[in-house]
């Protein structure tokens, strides 16, 4: 069976073919990152009407580097929330009208599915059950993930998620959009400890982060000084190296309450660095494997919800002719693909 998958929940447009068979064929995207520098973030209807320009010639370029033909295809995939409706709205109705004129079955993944399943892409995919840490813009979890569509959320941010740490912490900084990528960057040249941030939630019991204090630690860190490009750098160390120690400590924590001997990353803040070093290492010191998809495929991409689409459509699962699109849509309300299933 062979998938195209469709992603546009935020400001990446993305379009890849999973083939059952031999696997991922092809992914294509495009980043909006140069349309929405200008105003320091993500311009919600800026990002659907570049969708709406962008899409179809890239699903005609994952289809070409496929080396298939559209009637090939078996189903289609789209990310249907959560995300900016709007954005999420024009992969919807593309895939859905696609699936219409071309007589083959749709589902709407869920995005943070489709960044669970993303390792599975990689060649020694983990097995279940694993931890699962989500670190994206949007969220910062801990889930149980025991099957596909079996997702139990043990652990989440009560405020700001990672990546928007980083990002407003960037912003702090003097660092362009997207925030999370330069302020690593920055990190780099910089020494932690020369400044000391807080660790947040680690005096405390349980699996639950806090990550806008921290900002805040920054804000009142840098206020009083002159931030020359030291200073600066030091900064970005600092915060980053808090950031690692806090998602470090809490995935120990969770291993522990497990059992569980994989661990799985994923999301955009998956593709730091200085974290996959730190969980490696956790992983070594615990003799657990610790499994990421490729940077790439850490921040937002359709290679993902293909495979995610592939999975449920593979198991039966279909919609009917609604087009799907859904802002908030809580993870653990997802259910298994079952073999004759037909959602609505
Ligand atoms: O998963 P993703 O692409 O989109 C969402 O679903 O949110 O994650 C984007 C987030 C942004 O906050 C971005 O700054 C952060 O991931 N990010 C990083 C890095 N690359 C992306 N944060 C820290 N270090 C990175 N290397
Ligand atoms: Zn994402």
């Amino acid at each position: 069976m062979k998938v195209l998958g469709i992603e546009t929940s935020c400001d990446e447009t993305a379009a890849a073919i999973y083939d059952g068979h031999a696997g991922l064929r092809s992914h294509r995207l495009f980043s909006q990152v140069d349309l929405h520098a200008a105003y320091g973030g993500v311009v919600p209807e800026l990002a659907s009407r570049d969708h709406v320009r962008k899409l179809l010639p890239l699903i005609q370029g994952a289809i070409d580097d496929a080396g298939i033909e559209a009637a090939e295809v078996d189903g289609i995939a789209y990310t249907a929330g959560p995300g900016l409706v709007g954005a999420l709205l024009v992969g919807a109705s593309v895939a859905r009208s696609l699936a219409f004129a071309w007589g083959k079955p749709a589902v709407g993944v869920h995005h943070l599915e489709g960044h669970l399943l993303a390792p599975m892409l990689e060649p020694e995919p983990p097995e279940f059950p694993f931890l699962a840490l989500l670190v994206s813009g949007g969220h910062t979890l801990l889930a149980e993930v025991r099957a596909i569509g079996d997702y139990e959320i043990i652990g989440s941010s009560v405020d700001d998620a990672a990546g928007e740490a980083f990002d407003k912490t960037a912003k702090l900084l003097g660092l362009g959009y997207p925030g999370g990528p330069a302020l690593a960057r920055l990190a780099d040249s910089g020494k932690p400890g020369t400044l000391r941030l807080p660790r947040p939630m680690l005096d405390r019991p349980g699996l639950d982060f806090s990550f806008s204090g921290l900002k805040t630690a920054v804000v009142v860190a840098v206020r009083d000084r002159q931030l020359d490009d030291t200073t600066r750098a030091d900064v970005a160390a600092e915060f980053q190296q808090a950031v690692v120690d806090t998602l470090v400590t809490k995935c120990d924590r969770a291993l522990e309450q497990t059992g569980f001997h994989t661990l799985v990353v994923a999301g955009g803040v998956g593709a730091n660095r200085a974290l996959r070093q730190a969980l490696t290492q956790l992983g070594e010191r615990r003799g657990v494997k610790v499994s990421y998809p490729r940077p790439e495929f850490c921040t937002d991409n359709a290679a993902m919800i293909a495979y995610a689409g592939y999975r449920r459509l593979a198991a039966g699962e279909h919609d009917d002719l609604k087009i799907r699109a859904t802002a908030r849509w809580p993870l653990n309300t997802l259910e298994q693909p079952s073999a004759v299933r037909f959602s609505g």
